[in-house]
């Protein structure tokens, strides 16, 4: 008999997870308190942008092996494993991490709890949280003494979700006894005979595992930032910069592209939620250089409005400004915290007419900042700007040819936000290319390209 697993909460994590669980041979169920998402993903629709993760979804949705819920007395009762993957997002009155949703899940789940089962937390939280939750399941579950928590963090990144999850770098668990571990050893048996690392550790150094994984990536994207400016007042390019220390064997490539910062559902708040952790521990000076960290982010964006107004001469008021994306990031429809977004939002406030266009991410953008103007394509975004902004690397942008945009535009002016387009390119058409941490002129161009973002 495979192991019957739910799975609750049905956002990116819970989805992916409950998808590639299903994929793995097991039996799931999805549960989520939003009637209209079960029924979207019971019929096999995937309510946001994840390539790879329809296709999965619907083929095991028809092959029986995935199946949704809005009942927590169904889910208590099918379980071996209950998987807890809902959002916890940063607290709407300070830094730290909101864990109501998690707490929502436990405590509706608990009650339904009659058979001797395994809970295990995916959602990313401040060390000590599992703790509390395993005592409130002990307190309200009727199984109480078999009912068990541990904790695996979840390191998927969105746009490569379904991959991430399939063949993750590493697995983690954080258990408190030989059953559970056993248990986790049984849900990914697959992995771990494709030689997949998995990591068993207690359940504290499992939640830490996660913040400190980001905080480490978010501190890396910042420094190479922090570059980017030294570039800037110094001549040197730091495509160059990135790719000479990214050879470095010690450092590494990956996660070391500048250009407008890191945005998000996770980043941004994960470490805002360990800043926040540190203070209220007493070891505030752990987590200090990561106010460093948020700060060298945000000027980011600042920094971006303040190229657009030095490009239309000091000041945008009345001027047209194109913005090619809207989405955090490439591949994902996610605005939540978009530079993209800040950066568009920020020029209008300062007089601009902002047109913003990105393949996917429209309809998320309008609901989150109606008053912008969207366009349907690039070419139509650009009609009449006298500078377009590149601020999140689609594919589809690094291809656009700037010819096409000749006689589109007021003023032949391409702002680079993500230092991904090809300046040699644009410059031999006429234009005048600006990256983050680039030269100004294509005399020191780097001549190697080997870099990588993620
Ligand atoms: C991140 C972590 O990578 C993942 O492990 C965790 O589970 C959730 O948070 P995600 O937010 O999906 O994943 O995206 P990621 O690819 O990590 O990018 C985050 C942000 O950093 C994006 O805005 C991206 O544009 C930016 N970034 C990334 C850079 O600015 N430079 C880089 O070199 C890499």
């Amino acid at each position: 008999m495979p192991l019957r697993v739910t799975v609750i909460g049905t956002g990116y994590l819970g989805v992916t997870h409950a998808a590639c669980l299903a994929e793995f041979g097991l039996d799931v169920l999805g549960l989520d308190v939003d009637a209209g998402k079960i029924a979207s993903l019971a019929s096999g629709a995937v309510p946001f942008h994840e390539p790879g993760l329809a296709d999965l979804l619907s083929r095991h949705v028809a092959t029986g092996r995935l199946r949704f819920t809005t009942s927590f007395a169904e889910a208590g009762e099918f379980g071996d494993v209950h998987y807890l993957c809902v959002g916890t997002p940063q607290r709407w009155n300070g830094l730290g991490a909101d864990l109501r949703y998690l707490e929502d899940a436990v405590e509706s789940l608990a009650p339904h709890l009659r058979v001797q089962c395994l809970v295990v937390g995916k959602s990313t939280v401040p060390v000590g949280t599992a703790e509390r939750l395993a005592a409130r399941l002990s307190a309200h579950a009727p199984a109480n003494g078999d009912v068990e928590l541990a904790w695996n963090p979840e390191f998927l990144r969105e746009g490569k979700a379904v991959a991430d999850t399939l063949r993750p770098d590493r697995i983690v668990v954080g258990v408190r006894s030989e059953i559970a571990e056993k248990v986790l050893r049984e849900v990914h048996a697959a992995q771990i005979d494709d030689g997949i690392p998995f990591i068993v550790t207690d359940v504290a150094t499992a939640e830490l595992v996660k913040v400190a994984a980001n905080a480490f990536l978010a501190t890396k994207v910042s420094f190479m930032n922090a570059m980017a400016d030294l570039c800037e007042e110094t001549g040197a390019d730091v495509a160059a910069l990135q790719d000479a220390i990214g050879r470095d064997g010690r450092i590494g490539p990956r996660y070391l592209h500048a250009g407008l910062g890191f945005g998000g559902g996770c980043l941004p708040k994960d470490i805002r939620a360990l800043m926040a952790q540190a203070d209220e521990l007493g070891v505030s000076q752990a987590a200090a250089f990561l106010r460093e960290v948020d700060g060298i982010n945000m000027s980011r964006r600042t920094r971006m409005v303040a190229l657009a107004r030095e490009t239309c001469g000091g000041t945008v008021l009345g001027r047209r400004i194109a913005v090619l994306g809207a989405a955090f990031k490439p591949d994902s429809d996610d605005v939540r915290d978009s530079p993209a977004l800040s950066v568009a939002a920020q020029l209008q406030l300062q007089g601009a007419t902002v047109s913003v266009y990105d393949p996917v991410a429209r309809a998320n953008a309008e609901r989150a900042f109606p008053s912008l103007h969207y366009s349907g394509s690039a070419v139509e975004a650009a009609e009449g700007a006298h500078a377009v902004m590149h601020l999140t690397e689609w594919e589809e942008f690094r291809q656009l040819d700037p010819a096409g945009l000749d006689g589109v535009v007021a003023r032949k002016f391409i702002l680079d936000g993500r230092n991904a387009l090809d300046p040699d390119r644009w410059r031999r058409a006429g234009w005048t290319y600006r990256g983050l941490g680039r030269p100004l002129t294509a005399d020191r161009s780097p001549t190697s390209n080997a870099t990588s973002t993620a």
